[in-house]
């Protein structure tokens, strides 16, 4: 047998390559891909070549968050970098940063901004900047120490880490990594005690909301990474659910029949608002709401899941007019610079979450890493409040672009 079969036939022999990643799709789904179909076009990789995670913890010296892409590439195993990548061929991916340039900013001039204030209010949190860190599954194919350093992170740049329920390390820990408001991400599970279960252990470990993420329910692997025959490292469990942890359940048994109630569900059984993640179109964003949703968070998953889709900046106009104040909308998918920010508030979004981002800042310097990041961020909307006219992120509106 040749070398490069005898490691695909461990790499599925190993089994939940599916978490290993950062998987948010039922083993089944993951597994879409036949062995024959694999091995007909891929350079699989040696499990030794998959290498270590970023053991790194340091500030960042960031000339823009792109950049940091650059270094995280360096940093990991081509590999462990896949697990990042885009689906299909990456026009969702692409599209997500080029819409932002379909909304040109408008200045204003000779406007008093003496003092620039970023602070706004999500649920309740009063943030520093609008900016969150979106939920990203298994972080222990990036980082040594997992979740952790970015939970701690979002914390030291005062944020709200939204943990994912594809986590490595368990809940519980994460809640104690952050000084930090802190959200618990679901993906729920076919047995409704085992979505109980978690949101109620949510709830007791100190977080404040759940967000239930609609938009996973399909293969969700980047081509780069199918192509290396999806290595990965069998010691990441998924921490909710390890039993090592005290947990149990199977994280893969994932519920594919999805429906508005799974939001009441949620509710009733945390006692917590419960935000709908993935939601773009005004009629689903109008049923969510019935069922009671505290928040509506417009996202293409960064273009990880559905190739062919729009920016998530696209239909984020039409979603804030649906929503028309009731609850905060949230904004994900591309957002790299402060420009993105000032952009997505013009439009009507409460704050907007960053993954990719807070990941790169985490590979290349742990938890100091992310809080740079956080940083960057705050340095560059400052600036273009400071050079737009507009002194307080609470007052952006359409008016403050050219175009919308
Ligand atoms: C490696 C990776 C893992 C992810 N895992 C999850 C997850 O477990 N749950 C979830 O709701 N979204 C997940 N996402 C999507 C992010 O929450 C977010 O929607 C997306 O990263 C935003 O786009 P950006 O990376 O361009 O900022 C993941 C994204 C990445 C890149």
């Amino acid at each position: 047998m040749g070398t490069s079969r005898r490691n695909l036939i461990q790499t599925f022999a190993a089994g939940g390559a599916a978490l290993a990643a950062a998987s948010e799709t039922t083993s089944a789904v993951a597994h879409t891909h036949t062995e024959a179909d694999v091995t007909a076009s891929l350079t699989l990789m040696s499990p030794s070549d998959f290498g270590e995670p970023s053991s790194q913890e340091r500030e960042l010296k960031v000339v823009s968050i792109e950049r940091l892409e650059d270094e995280a590439r360096k940093i990991l195993s081509p590999g462990r970098f896949a697990i990042m990548g885009p689906c299909g061929d990456g026009w969702t991916y692409r599209e997500n940063r080029r819409a932002f340039y379909d909304f040109p900013i408008l200045p204003r001039r000779l406007q008093d901004v003496e003092d620039i204030d970023l602070r706004t209010t999500l649920l309740g949190h009063a943030l520093p900047i609008p900016v969150i860190t979106c939920p990203t599954g298994a972080q222990g194919n990036f980082h040594i120490n997992g979740e952790l350093p970015n939970a701690a992170g979002t914390g030291m740049a005062g944020s709200l880490f939204v943990a994912s329920g594809a986590s490595n390390q368990p809940m519980e820990a994460i809640a104690k990594a952050t000084t930090g408001p802190k959200w618990f991400q679901i993906y729920m599970n076919r047995d409704m005690e085992i979505n109980r279960w978690l949101v109620q252990r949510a709830k007791a470990a100190g977080f404040s909301a759940v967000v239930l993420t609609a938009d996973a329910l399909g293969p969700g692997q980047s081509d780069a990474y199918i192509a290396l025959g999806r290595p990965h490292d069998p010691a990441l469990t998924a921490g909710n659910h390890d039993p090592k942890f005290g947990g149990h359940g199977n994280f893969h048994d994932q519920k594919r029949d999805l429906s508005f109630s799974d939001i009441t569900f949620l509710r009733e059984a945390s006692g917590l608002p419960v935000l709908v993640k993935g939601v773009v179109q005004p009629d689903d964003i109008r049923q969510s709401l019935a069922e009671g949703a505290a928040g509506i968070w417009v996202s293409n998953h960064g273009g990880r899941q559905m190739d062919g889709g729009p920016a998530s900046i696209s239909l984020l106009r039409a979603a804030v007019d649906e929503v028309g104040g009731r609850v905060p909308v949230i904004l994900d998918s591309g957002v790299r610079r402060g420009i993105d920010i000032f952009k997505a508030l013009s439009l009507g979004a409460t704050a907007v979450g960053i993954g990719r981002p807070a990941l790169w800042g985490l590979i290349d310097g742990g938890s100091l890493g992310v809080k740079s990041v956080y940083a960057q961020l705050a340095f560059e909307l400052k600036s273009t409040m400071l050079l737009s006219g507009v002194a307080k992120v609470t007052d952006l509106n359409r008016a403050n672009l050219a175009r919308v």
